[in-house]
């Protein structure tokens, strides 16, 4: 039963937003909308309510206020910012003026965020920018790792550098430094969560591919198999970047930032946010990917931003929240009850994602056409339609498969 999750986030002022209130579910949260409604900003907002190093990212009025409202622990905070905390100092230089507490709410203790850092230290949400590309790196060795205090606060100081591609990734010397010290006696959740992550790693591949962790040889580079090549780190296409990075990024996170005996990935809580899942991903990839994450993580909330309706169309109940672009910038938004397994890709980008323009569509307009020649009981007119359309559609379309056997039955009344 997860304990530990962000519930509501209320930015006013920050950014284009006038206001925003959001509802999130303890589990997946799929975030989308067109290119520019503010899904990445939602995502700094809350940055915002955990570090004040992150201000530097947004834009802010005298009056902006933003918050979160928060489960730690079963116990409900609200942590951010009230009114005329910061020193408007003009682009990239706002800075903090003074800690303010967040309006109270009934049932609920308001913090600043630096009271927050030391009274509920263990709430510390991930945050994974849409830069996710692996840069060769030569790893001399292991590296001592932070800490616990000194990484939650790197990583809680760091979160919007995440965010916007900023920060340097450094997942291969966390596959080094596992490689160094699974085997050793005081590593039992490092060695426990290794294991976890190489079993599961065949299951976040595209069908077939039998992604798998082969070894780290003496020369310290990690080494993949990836239908049934041998690869570097650095040579894998970027969807196996993307996804194993987001993977060990996560893992890192969870050992890095919880206390000795909470590190394993299996019962971890805490929220991770990323941008843009589907970066870089291959639609079939897309498909799977909400599977596996929650297969390897099954107690994290997810936050995440999308354009793509193959990674919607995964998504369950309660998991989707439509964002639209609102003239007066003014935002109530919550998941939505339905669920988007059943709808096709079109339907998802005209629906949820505000494609327009699928009515001008080759494929659209020649399915009006052959639905007119059906009427007008004109077989030629229909035939023509038929291989017009099997040009640009896919081999097993349902509508093409329709009309087939319409001609034929058209076909064959002639014929009688
Ligand atoms: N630092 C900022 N301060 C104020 N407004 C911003 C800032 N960054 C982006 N915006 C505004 O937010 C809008 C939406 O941006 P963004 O959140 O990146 O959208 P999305 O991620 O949905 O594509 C931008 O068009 C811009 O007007
Ligand atoms: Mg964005």
């Amino acid at each position: 039963m997860t304990a530990s999750y962000i519930e509501n986030l209320h930015l006013e002022n920050v950014r284009q937003f006038k206001k925003l209130n959001i509802t999130f579910n303890k589990g997946f949260n799929f975030i989308a909308g067109p290119n520019g409604c503010g899904k990445t900003s939602i995502l700094a907002g809350i940055s915002h309510c955990f570090s004040h190093q992150s201000f530097k990212f947004s834009r802010f009025k005298d009056d902006s206020q933003f918050w979160v409202d928060v489960k730690v622990n079963n116990n409900d905070k609200r942590i951010g910012s009230g009114p005329h905390s910061l020193n408007l100092a003009g682009y990239r230089k706002d800075s903090l003026k003074s800690w303010i507490k967040p309006p109270k709410a009934e049932g609920r203790e308001s913090l600043s965020i630096n009271e927050a850092i030391t009274i509920i230290k263990g709430f510390c949400p991930l945050f994974i920018g849409a830069h996710r590309s692996i840069k060769y790196k030569q790893i001399s060795g292991m590296k001592r790792e932070m800490p616990l205090d000194q990484q939650i606060n790197s990583n809680l100081s760091s979160s919007s550098e995440s965010l916007y591609g900023e920060k340097e990734s450094n997942i291969k010397q966390w596959f080094v430094n596992r490689y160094f010290v699974i085997d050793k006696d005081w590593a039992q959740e490092e060695r426990a969560n290794w294991f976890h992550m190489i079993e599961n790693l065949p299951f976040i591949g595209p069908f077939n591919s039998n992604f798998s962790y082969i070894r780290t040889g003496q020369e310290l580079e990690p080494i993949f198999s990836i239908y049934g090549e041998e690869c570097y780190l650095e040579e894998l296409s970027a969807g196996f970047q993307a996804v194993l990075s987001i993977i060990a990024n996560i893992f890192e996170w969870v050992e890095g930032t919880n206390e000795p005996g909470k590190r394993i990935a299996l019962n971890a809580e805490g929220t991770v946010l990323i941008d843009e899942l589907d970066l870089h991903l291959h639609p079939e990839w897309q498909f799977s990917l909400r599977e596996g994450l929650s297969r390897i993580f099954p107690n994290l909330q997810f936050i995440v931003t999308t354009h793509s309706p193959h990674l919607l169309s995964s998504a369950g109940e309660n998991e989707v929240i439509i964002m639209q672009k609102q003239d007066d910038n003014k935002y109530t938004l919550q998941p939505s009850k339905k669920r988007f397994s059943g709808w096709n890709t079109d339907q998802i980008l005209s629906e949820i994602m505000g494609v327009k323009s699928l009515e001008n569509k080759d494929y659209e307009k020649l399915i009006a056409i052959a639905l007119v020649k059906i009427e007008e009981s004109s077989i030629q007119g229909l035939r023509n339609a038929i291989s017009n359309l099997v040009e640009v559609c896919h081999p097993g379309d349902s509508i093409v498969t329709v009309l087939k056997a319409r001609l034929a039955s058209m076909v064959a009344l002639q014929d009688d």
